[in-house]
């Protein structure tokens, strides 16, 4: 095996105060460096984030020929001019779902890809019958044969698409191919989470033709080729939003920058709802959360942007585990995101799962434990509980918060917190002795 069983071991009880720099977004980043192959021109992507997502994702395209050259830890080279193949391999798409978004461009540029089906995933069965039926609207052929989808055309024609549900990857896997069709696309019922609109505005630096990105109607005029640009990603607002509950959480005080603070609004109104004070300064590009006393109960329920966003809601309902009085929480978006639940018992929360609602009776404080994390952003909900936590707490299978969180045990020890990155019982000896 080419990973080690790595583990964040964390002494807590401490509030977390200072100033954080947030990274660029994951979830635009990966749809972003698969779009970048689609001209023969070269792309240069700054403020990408370091995490093994996006770096599993830059090697799948270099699988298939890209030229992909690391400027430096966040800006990269890459052109697509060398792509002698259109079939992307299962060991890529096994390691991240997101390589999907290489049938949208590959078919944009080459009218033709192969893709093995991604599987489910931790937080439930995810279909994509959403993008193929917007790949068949434009006029692509799909065939799933052995695991593997097969879609090619000898022309895309732009079409009318009205989306069953919302859907972020199948508005930017559709919007990436139908940027290269014949004629004008239009998508309604369009996810408007800011990454679909990162996304947009990059293949309109490439070229593309698109309007309305970020609201539920967009409208395509495709194009017959696309040129090499300079692109910088968005700020990720869950990894904000991940800073701002550990603020909460630990009543501590962190000014969060390098942020966009109305893509912050719904995480940030709840927070102020249960009592924390939100300073927003749209001119230096921050968010300051204060927490100074006990936080109170409060109802949530995940939604498509605006909404509250369902990445947020492992790290709210640790929060809410430790406020006062009964909180519920309603997953909407997946069917499975409550595995957490059980983790977090072990640390003295009182939840009950029914369905998709936890209710959350809140406590006074966690107490540190050995727990494990069941997937990425419920990984870093528990890294939140175990820096509240009395005592010490192991947080194991972090290879989950590696895939989109870019240094967070780095970031956390510069607000004050007492963690570190571990890969042996003995190095977690070490850690519970130096600090203990
Ligand atoms: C993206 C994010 C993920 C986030 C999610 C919702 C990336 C890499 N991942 O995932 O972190 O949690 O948005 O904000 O950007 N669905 C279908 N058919 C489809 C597509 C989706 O039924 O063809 C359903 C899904 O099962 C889910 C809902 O639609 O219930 C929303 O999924 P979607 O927005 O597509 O999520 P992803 O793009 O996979």
């Amino acid at each position: 095996m080419g990973w080690t069983m790595e583990q964040y071991v964390i002494r807590g009880g401490f509030p977390l105060v200072g100033e954080v720099e947030i990274s660029g977004a994951k979830n635009a980043a990966l749809p972003i460096i698969s779009a970048a192959i689609m001209t023969d021109e070269t792309v240069t992507l700054e403020n990408l984030p370091d995490v093994n997502d996006v770096n599993v994702l830059l090697d799948s395209i270099a699988g298939i020929g890209a030229y992909v050259e690391r400027v430096d830890r966040h800006t990269v080279k890459i052109n697509g001019s060398t792509i002698r193949d259109c079939s992307v391999e299962y060991e890529y798409i096994k390691k991240i779902r997101a390589s999907y978004y290489l049938l949208g461009a590959l078919l944009g540029k080459y009218n033709n890809a192969s893709v093995p089906l991604p599987g489910g995933c931790n937080i439930g069965s995810r279909p994509i019958d959403q993008h193929l039926k917007g790949f068949r609207a434009i006029g692509v052929d799909i065939d799933i044969r052995h695991g593997i989808i097969e879609a090619s055309c000898s022309m895309m024609k732009g079409s009318h698409i009205f989306m069953d549900l919302v859907s972020v990857g199948a508005t930017i896997n559709i919007m990436m191919a139908a940027s290269r069709a014949f004629g004008k696309t239009t998508i309604e019922n369009a996810a408007k989470e800011p990454h679909v609109v990162d996304v947009a505005n990059f293949l309109n630096s490439m070229g593309a033709n698109i309007k309305g990105a970020g609201t539920d109607v967009i409208r395509i005029t495709g194009v017959p080729a696309f040129h090499g640009c300079t692109y910088s990603i968005v700020p990720d607002m869950i990894e904000a939003g991940t800073f701002m509950m550990a603020a909460a959480a630990t009543r501590g005080d962190v000014i969060i920058k390098n942020v966009i603070p109305k893509h912050l609004e719904a995480i940030s109104a709840k927070l102020t709802e249960i009592g924390c004070q939100i300073e927003e300064s749209e001119s230096d590009d921050s968010v300051r959360v204060m927490a100074t006393k006990r936080l109170a109960k409060t109802h949530v329920k995940t939604q498509p942007y605006p909404g509250f966003p369902t990445d947020m809601q492992p790290q709210m309902s640790v929060v809410l585990a430790l406020s006062q009085g009964t909180s519920i929480v309603t997953e909407s978006i997946f069917e499975n995101r409550f595995k957490y639940v059980d983790e977090l018992a072990r640390m003295g929360a009182s939840i009950k799962v029914e369905g998709n609602t936890a209710i959350i009776d809140g406590i006074d404080t966690f107490t540190g434990a050995r727990i494990s994390s069941p997937d990425l952003r419920a990984g870093a909900a528990l890294v939140i509980a175990g820096l509240q936590a009395e005592g010490f707490t192991i947080v194991d299978d972090i290879v989950y918060i590696l895939r989109g969180y870019e240094d967070f045990d780095g970031k956390l020890r510069s607000l004050g917190a007492e963690i570190r990155r571990v890969s042996s019982e003995k190095e977690i000896e070490k850690f519970e002795l130096e600090v203990g």
